[in-house]
């Protein structure tokens, strides 16, 4: 495949046309229509595969994330969008009998080398999911957890700099700089996200992966979760998991459209939702199916 080729993403594969949804062997031969490839990647997935034993769920995948941008992903239940996520930080890891093959580098270096140091890859590439999930600590301790691992603060008076940063960057200061003893358990479910994001920050991470993270939210907390991934793009790349067109719409300027494993459609934000050029994309934002 030639990134500068945009032949090679432009037409659309014949096989895509008339699709039988839930024929998975159909579109064989398939190419992602768009533009997979940006000239700025901070992260790069070329050709890659992932297999839960013998399920195959994700396909042929090249993707790049551009650096300083949000992209968002979007797709039927089941597509792969989180087995995709997660390949990106070798959460995969984990899963016993999930496997992934292909190359996907950071600032060009292979994350799956064999000496690459998973603890270390997972601060650089940090994680908020879907549930809330603060530690059964204090907000502060929640913040300062990973500093202390990474070894990144050399005194108290540092790391209260860094978990007022991460707060602040959170937007979740304000609300919390009275009880940082309190469990971050007793927080709101919003004030809960936000807080998972200060985690994700205080390790100073270069790229957040965030799967569904608004959708346990209501949507006063959601918008807030929203403003605050616009901001954090000014230090940070981010790639968002969104079942909400309204969200994906909102806070990315890319977005990758997956279908049964695959990546249909990648492009600028605004062509794919106002001029998809794919059938499976159109059918999918128009809410055809999903
Ligand atoms: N741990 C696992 N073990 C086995 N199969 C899995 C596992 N996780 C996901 N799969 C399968 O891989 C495929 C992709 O799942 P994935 O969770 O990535 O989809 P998704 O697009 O995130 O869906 P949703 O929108 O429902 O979260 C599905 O067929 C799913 O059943
Ligand atoms: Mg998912």
């Amino acid at each position: 495949m030639n990134a500068n080729d945009s032949t090679a993403y432009g037409a659309v594969p014949e096989e895509a046309v008339g699709l039988d949804l839930n024929d998975h062997t159909a579109m064989d031969d398939y190419q992602t229509i768009g533009e997979p490839l940006v000239d700025n990647a901070k992260m790069s997935a070329r050709d890659v595969n992932v297999f839960y034993a013998d399920k195959h769920a994700i396909m042929d995948v090249s993707l790049d994330i551009g650096e300083n941008q949000v992209l968002a992903m979007i797709g039927p239940s089941g597509c792969g969008k989180s087995t995709f996520l997660r390949s990106l930080n070798r959460m995969n890891d984990i899963i016993p009998i999930c496997r992934v093959s292909g190359n996907i580098a950071l600032d060009g270096e292979d994350i799956y080398a064999s000496n690459q140091d998973t603890v270390l890859l997972r601060a650089r590439v940090g994680m908020v999911f879907q549930k809330p999930n603060p530690f059964p600590k204090s907000i502060y301790e929640n913040v300062a957890y990973g500093p202390r691992i990474h070894g990144l603060a050399h005194s108290k008076a540092e790391m209260d700099e860094i978990v007022e940063q991460s707060l602040r960057r959170a937007s979740l200061w304000d609300e919390v700089k009275d009880v940082l003893d309190k469990p971050g358990t007793g927080l709101s479910g919003g004030q809960q996200q936000r807080l998972c994001i200060a985690r994700a920050i205080a390790v100073s991470p270069e790229v957040i992966l965030m799967d569904e993270p608004c959708s346990a939210l209501d949507p006063i907390a959601t918008a807030r979760i929203e403003e605050l991934i616009d901001e954090l793009k000014e230090r940070f790349t981010i790639a968002i998991v969104t079942h909400s067109m309204q969200q994906a719409a909102r806070v990315s300027q890319r977005t990758a459209y997956f279908h049964l494993g695959k990546l249909i459609e990648v492009g600028d934000t605004k062509q794919i939702f106002t001029m998809p050029r794919h059938e499976l994309t159109e059918n999918y934002i128009t809410g055809r199916f999903g």
